[in-house]
């Protein structure tokens, strides 16, 4: 892995650690966490990407990722959640057997779809893929992970609530308006478009999350004050949100370009926090 571990960078409520999560993750404190927010190398799906191919075999980066999932499992609080980021490559099944070891490993949460709106055109032999998977384990299978749906509802549009205030079987009009104005629990299934080369909020890093989707499971899987760690942090988009949301953060990324550029957009949030996600 390149980068190698330097002095911590302080911005707002969180701190960027550069170097390899391996040697990072077994340095915090235990059951510090109350959400990790994990979106790895995927293995051989970017393949201009050096941090994408540097395992010999399938074996080996299913072996890497035990290492650092058991090193997050340490930092997580009893009703915390860890999710991670995962994708069928062009022509790898990993990610399978990475679910499948892994539910053996903690206990299995959910298995949520990034539906990412549009479809990415790489296959001529099947469907065009349009969905990445993110799985949630949580440390025990006793402890309900702390979850909070009213935080992620969405709003209907105008149209349907006046659909639905037009059905006769509801008498209380005014309570049942009410109700619907506060949207419907949001499903397993995020729509939420990729970031298109042209998008504003793109800063350069090959695989940056939107910033919605990050926001959806933040706001929803912890409390304001809840620290939340990304151990693959990028172009920073956890952190960012993190930020934005009131919650204590910790990043860590090997390769110190993305770290820079972690650090601008941390900067830019300090200067304009009122400004829109990005
Ligand atoms: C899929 S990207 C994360 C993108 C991020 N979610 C964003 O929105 O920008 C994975 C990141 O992990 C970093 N990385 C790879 N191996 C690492 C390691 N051992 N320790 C820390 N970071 C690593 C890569 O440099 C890359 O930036």
């Amino acid at each position: 892995m390149p980068g190698s571990p330097s002095a911590p960078l302080s911005l707002g409520r969180g701190q960027i650690l550069t170097g390899d999560a391996l040697a990072l993750l077994p340095t915090l404190e235990a059951q510090s966490c109350q959400l990790i927010i994990a979106d790895p190398p995927y293995f051989q799906v970017l393949l201009d990407e050096s941090w994408d191919n540097t395992w010999a075999s399938a074996d080996d980066y299913l072996a890497w990722t035990l290492e650092w999932v058991r090193a997050c499992q340490r930092l997580l609080r009893s009703d915390g959640l860890l999710y991670i980021f995962g994708q069928l490559g062009k022509r790898e099944h990993v990610w399978l057997h990475v679910c499948s070891l892994l539910a053996r490993e903690m206990q299995f949460h959910d298995l949520l779809i990034w539906d990412r709106a549009v479809g990415y055109n790489e296959r001529s032999d099947s469907f065009t893929p349009q969905y990445e998977m993110i799985l949630a384990l949580r440390p025990e299978a006793d402890t309900p992970p702390y979850f909070n749906k009213d935080a992620v509802r969405l709003p209907y549009d105008e149209a349907t609530i006046a659909t639905y205030l037009r059905d006769k079987r509801y008498k209380d009009r005014e309570a049942r308006e009410l109700h619907l104005r506060k949207g419907k629990y949001a499903t397993n299934i995020l729509r939420i478009p990729s970031l298109k080369g042209h998008s504003k909020e793109k800063l350069g890093h090959p695989s940056q999350k939107p910033a919605a989707l990050i926001e959806r499971l933040i706001a929803s899987s912890s409390r304001p004050g809840d620290t939340v760690l990304d151990p693959f942090l990028g172009s920073g988009t956890t952190a960012a949100v993190a930020e934005r949301l009131g919650r204590p953060w910790l990043g860590i990324e090997s390769n110190p370009a993305y770290v820079a550029i972690a650090r601008r957009r941390l900067e830019a949030i300090a200067a304009a926090p009122e400004r829109e996600l990005a």
